[in-house]
């Protein structure tokens, strides 16, 4: 901000102070100057009046001695040789029976031998002549013997004249001085103080002002207005977010107009470990697929709405070939809109930063699903030097110094932070996918304090749920030194702010194929018919990856025990469950599989009837259509995860059911419990609660499926997607205008 702007600021601040200043000195100089007159015009008439009495002194002797000798002429001489005194204007002499009888050339006509008084008797030394005005001071010649007379002194009073006038210039030029001393201070500490209010204001725009009194004793004059300020903030983002919530149908369109106006068309840059579109070499032909995977799901069609860039590790192996020299290549394959930029990995490097920190430590870490989490130096190692490879590669496709980055995930906890010393400017959001455990657990990560400090790089932490955030802030309050506002959920750290909030995370809304499908009654013939199963069969679905926090082991558990509690089902019902096989190359993954396959077979071989099996196993990859008939077909769906983020499974089963049938069975451990209130809430480590669920589920009503189903859609719509990204992005819009703002305000003060 131009200094010169800000000096003028503060002197028309500082003139408000200066004007009534002026007015008060110049009364008080107008009020002072006749005092300081009075004062000294006694000073002086006692001085003259000491005079007096000191000259009548020194003349008593020489002049009593030339009257003795009667001696006119010297008499006169000595009169006269003492008035040679510049002040000492005429002298007489009186007899002591009041008669002048000597006097000097120049004693004046009017003065006598009485001196004049006051009506109340006081003695008027002063008399005001043709000459000007006089001190006349009759004093005796006192002696032993008697008095012989006075002697008459009238003092010229020109010079006290004179020295008033001097003394009231001095009086009026202390007054000026002091008045421009006082200005001059005024303007300096208004000056001074503007600054230091303009910058907690500004800081308190960018969010940061709201902790700083308490913590910077120079702002500690705003520590009165910080209550209100945030109280009046924080209502005015509620108000609009309930606005926004209230007016914003949330839909592709809506997401990219938000872009173009609120963050004037930044181009968005996502980060991910899993790339949306798989190029593979199947039979020497190139395949492209999409990965299962929650987070693809959400992102993709937010990043087909937005445009920009989407960085992630490029796994497949067809994925080398299908890259321009940039490494990017446009996707979606068939209708190309936005780019995707792959970043290669060695087979060492995956494996220490994606096999083993990101999921074998911090995966088991965040999901409490009793699988011990695994820390290696080495895989920390990989899991830093990735880490910057990715927010180099952020810096090279960024087109500003302030773009907004997403940054996806658990596999780029150090991201945000590396980025952030790259783009001090950048826009970072980042969201956490999984859950936030509490602070012991997340405890014995021997990286934590690295880990939280890569984190608060971020402008906006979400997670899916208010426990996770509170999770969060209770573990960086316990491991890093911070300033945390609960009331806000913000932490500062390093003059750096970061938001934590909740987002829930959700689907694309429509569907892509709303419209395009068969009936449903169709669809699950087919699907019968494609089982080998009766058209009567009653279909259960469980799709998943095949991974130990998902609770595919409880969930066949609880299809072994509703059949034992309700055998007339055996035969008549089929439980198929998709597991996308899922980092295989853990032992963990591995053992895990192991044993599933192992309690199908034995399930089955307890309850296949007819050759209709109680569970169908697909272990293999499945493209979303070939899932989404599944769903259509099947009467419920099981989500029995024992610690999710969200699940999106559950959103797309509602999705998908456009007819209002089926039925949810949900895991309360997930963060979909949390909205989706009409699903059967199960605690899937109780076998015969989750078993029953599942026979209500199979019995259920058609007027209560539709009931529950048609609130859940609504659920689904309204909080689809497009709005968890848009609530994002608006947020993070109302961050940089706070900051754009508070620049503003910086360059006119
Ligand atoms: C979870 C994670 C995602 C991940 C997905 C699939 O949903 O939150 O980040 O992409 O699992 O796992 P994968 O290791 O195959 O990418």
């Amino acid at each position: 901000m131009p200094s010169h702007k800000l000096s003028l600021r503060s002197f028309r601040l500082a003139f408000r102070f200066v004007l009534p200043l002026t007015i008060a000195l110049a009364l008080l100089a107008y009020a002072v100057v006749p005092l300081v007159d009075k004062l000294t015009l006694r000073w002086f008439v006692r001085d003259l009046d000491i005079r007096a009495r000191l000259i009548t002194s020194t003349m008593q002797e020489p002049f009593e001695s030339l009257l003795l000798l009667g001696d006119r002429g010297k008499i006169n001489t000595l009169l006269t040789r003492a008035i040679r005194d510049e002040r000492l204007l005429a002298l007489g002499y009186c007899s002591p029976e009041g008669r002048l009888l000597y006097r000097t050339a120049n004693f004046p006509e009017s003065v006598s031998c009485s001196q004049t008084k006051s009506p109340n008797g006081e003695i008027q030394p002063l008399q005001q002549l043709a000459q000007g005005m006089v001190h006349v001071a009759v004093k005796p010649l006192d002696h032993d013997k008697g008095a012989t007379g006075a002697l008459v002194l009238v003092h010229d009073m020109s010079f006290v004249e004179r020295r008033s006038a001097d003394t009231r210039n001095y009086v009026i030029l202390l007054f000026a001085v002091l008045g421009i001393i006082t200005s001059l201070i005024t303007v300096f500490v208004a000056h001074l103080s503007w600054r230091g209010w303009m910058d907690g204001v500004r800081a308190m725009l960018r969010g940061e002002g709201l902790l700083k009194p308490f913590t910077n004793p120079e702002n500690s004059e705003l520590e009165p207005l910080v209550g209100d300020l945030r109280v009046l903030m924080r209502s005015l983002d509620a108000e609009r977010r309930l606005a926004d919530d209230i007016t914003i149908t949330w839909s592709p369109e809506t997401l990219k107009n938000l872009l173009h106006k609120q963050l004037v068309g930044e181009k968005i840059i996502v980060v991910s470990n899993r790339e949306p579109y798989i190029h593979s070499k199947i039979n020497g032909e190139i395949e492209v697929h999409r990965p299962a995977s929650g987070l693809v799901t959400a992102v993709e069609p937010v990043m087909r709405a937005c445009s920009g860039t989407w960085i992630a590790h490029g796994s497949g192996t067809a994925d080398l070939e299908t890259v321009d020299k940039f490494d990017r290549v446009m996707v979606p394959p068939d209708k190309p809109e936005y780019n995707l930029r792959r970043i290669w990995l060695t087979e060492e490097e995956e494996k220490g930063y994606y096999y083993g920190f990101s999921n074998e430590g911090f995966w088991p870490l965040c999901h409490i699903a009793h699988v011990r989490p695994v820390f290696r130096t080495c895989d920390w190692e990989q899991y830093v030097k990735i880490n910057q490879r990715f927010a180099d590669a952020v810096v090279a496709e960024a087109d500003s110094d302030n773009p907004v980055v997403l940054v996806q995930d658990y596999h780029f906890a150090l991201l945000p932070g590396m980025i952030r010393a790259l783009l001090p400017k950048a826009t970072i959001i980042t969201f956490w996918h999984i859950p936030w455990p509490n602070p012991e657990s997340f405890g014995i990560c021997p990286w934590r304090e690295e880990l939280l400090k890569g984190m608060l790089g971020s402008t906006i932490l979400g997670f899916h749920t208010p426990y996770h955030c509170k999770n969060f802030l209770e573990t960086v309050d316990r491991y890093l030194e911070t300033r945390i506002e609960h009331e806000s959920s913000t932490i500062s750290r390093c003059g750096q702010l970061t938001m934590v909030e909740s987002y829930p995370i959700s689907i694309q809304w429509p569907p892509s194929w709303q419209g395009t499908l068969p009936p449903v009654e169709q669809t699950r013939a087919e699907i019968l018919t494609e089982l080998g199963l009766p058209p009567d069969q009653l279909l259960g679905i469980g799709v998943d990856r095949m991974d130990y926090t998902k609770g595919i082991l409880e969930r066949f558990n609880a299809v072994e025990r509703m059949l034992e509690l309700h055998p007339e089902l055996v035969g008549r019902f089929s439980f198929i469950q998709i597991a996308a096989p899922s980092r295989s190359a853990l032992e963990e993954y591995q053992a895990f599989e192991a044993r599933l396959h192992a309690l199908e077979q034995r399930i089955n071989t307890r309850f296949t009837q007819d050759g209709h099996k109680a569970i169908l196993l697909k272990a293999a990859h499945h493209e979303p259509d070939q899932v989404n008939r599944y769903y259509r077909a099947a009467q419920v769906c099981m989500v029995t995860s024992l610690h999710d983020g969200m699940n999106l499974v559950a959103k797309e089963y509602v999705a998908a059911r456009d007819d209002e049938r089926g039925v949810l069975v949900l895991s309360q451990f997930t963060g979909a419990a949390n909205e989706l209130y009409e699903a059967l809430i199960v605690n899937p480590y109780h076998v015969e609660q989750t078993a029953e669920a599942l026979y209500q589920g199979l019995t259920m009503p058609e007027y209560e499926q539709q009931e529950r189903m048609r609130s859940m859609r609504a659920q689904v719509r309204d909080f689809n997607v497009y709005r968890w990204a848009g609530r994002m992005l608006l947020d993070a819009a109302r961050v940089r205008q706070r900051e754009k703002l508070a620049t503003r305000i910086g360059r006119v003060s």
